[in-house]
C-alpha cells in the first residue's frame, strides 16, 4: 500500500482529490447524516484520519463535537495536528497514533473512509472493524467508505479515464493508480461485506454513495 509518509505524506492533500471521484462530496453526504443523527455534544472516532480531512470538516458543522484522530502514520497525523492548531480545533482533538486495541474509547459514531481497502482480509480487515465496535458505544453507527470490487469489467478503465480527464490527473499518477488496483488495494464484494461486518458486531450496511469504483455505507452496531 502507499506509506502515507515523508513526502507521500506531504502530497497527500494535492493527491487525493485526484484520484477519488466525487471525493469532496463524500466527505460532505458524510457529515450532512452526522450533523441530523448526533447530540450536541457527540464524540466521534476517526480511524484512518490522514491529515485531518473529516475533522476539520466536521468541526464546522457543530461546535460541540469531539474527535478521536487516528492513524498508523505518524507523518499523516502530524500534517494534521498542525491543521488542527492552524484552525484552533486542538482542544476538541484527541490523537491517537497506532491500533485502537482496547476499548478506550465509547464514541458515539466512527469514520473509516478510504482506509479499509488498504488493509488484508486475512483478518486483518476484520480485526480493524473489531477494533471500531470496540470503541463504539452501542447503537452508534459506523461510516464506511471503500475501494469495492468492480462490478463491470469496464468500471477500473473508467474510473482512471475520469481521473484524468475530469481531476487532472497525470499519465505517471494513473500508472500509479493502475498499479496500486493490482498490488496495493484489497477490495470487497458487496457480499464479503455484509459478511465481514455481521462477524463484527455489526448489522448491515446501508449505501449512501457510489462513485465508479467507490462506495460509501452506513453501518449500525449491533445492541
Ligand atoms: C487514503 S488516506 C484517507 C485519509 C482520510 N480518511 C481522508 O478521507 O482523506 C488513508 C489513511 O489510512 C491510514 N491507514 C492505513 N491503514 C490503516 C490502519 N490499519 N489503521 C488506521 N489507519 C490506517 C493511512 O495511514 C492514511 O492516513
Amino acid at each position: 500500500m502507499p506509506t502515507f509518509t515523508g513526502d507521500e505524506a506531504l502530497s497527500y492533500d494535492k493527491r487525493i482529490g485526484k484520484l477519488v471521484p466525487g471525493y469532496e462530496l463524500l466527505h460532505h453526504t458524510t457529515a450532512a447524516q452526522l450533523s441530523v443523527m448526533l447530540a450536541q455534544d457527540a464524540t466521534i472516532l476517526v480511524i484512518g484520519a490522514g491529515t485531518g480531512k473529516e475533522i476539520i470538516e466536521l468541526a464546522r458543522h457543530n461546535t460541540g463535537w469531539r474527535f478521536i484522530a487516528q492513524d498508523i502514520s505518524a507523518d499523516m497525523l502530524a500534517i494534521a495536528d498542525q491543521n488542527f492548531t492552524n484552525l484552533g480545533l486542538s482542544n476538541r482533538v484527541t490523537i491517537h497514533h497506532g491500533p485502537v486495541n482496547e476499548a478506550t474509547y465509547r464514541a458515539d459514531a466512527a469514520l473509516c473512509l478510504l482506509v479499509l481497502h488498504f488493509v488484508k482480509d486475512n483478518g486483518d480487515k476484520a480485526e480493524l472493524l473489531k477494533q471500531i465496535a470496540l470503541n463504539l458505544r452501542s447503537g452508534g453507527r459506523l461510516f464506511l467508505a471503500d475501494l469495492m470490487l468492480p462490478n463491470t469489467d469496464f468500471e477500473r478503465a473508467a474510473q482512471l479515464h475520469y481521473c484524468q480527464k475530469e481531476l487532472g490527473l497525470t499519465e505517471v499518477g494513473a500508472q500509479t493508480m493502475r498499479l496500486h488496483f493490482q498490488e496495493a488495494f484489497y477490495p470487497l464484494s458487496d457480499a464479503r461485506l455484509h459478511e465481514l461486518t455481521s462477524l463484527t458486531g455489526f448489522c448491515s450496511p446501508i449505501l449512501y454513495f457510489k462513485a465508479l469504483g467507490f462506495s460509501a455505507y452506513s453501518i449500525a452496531k449491533g445492541k
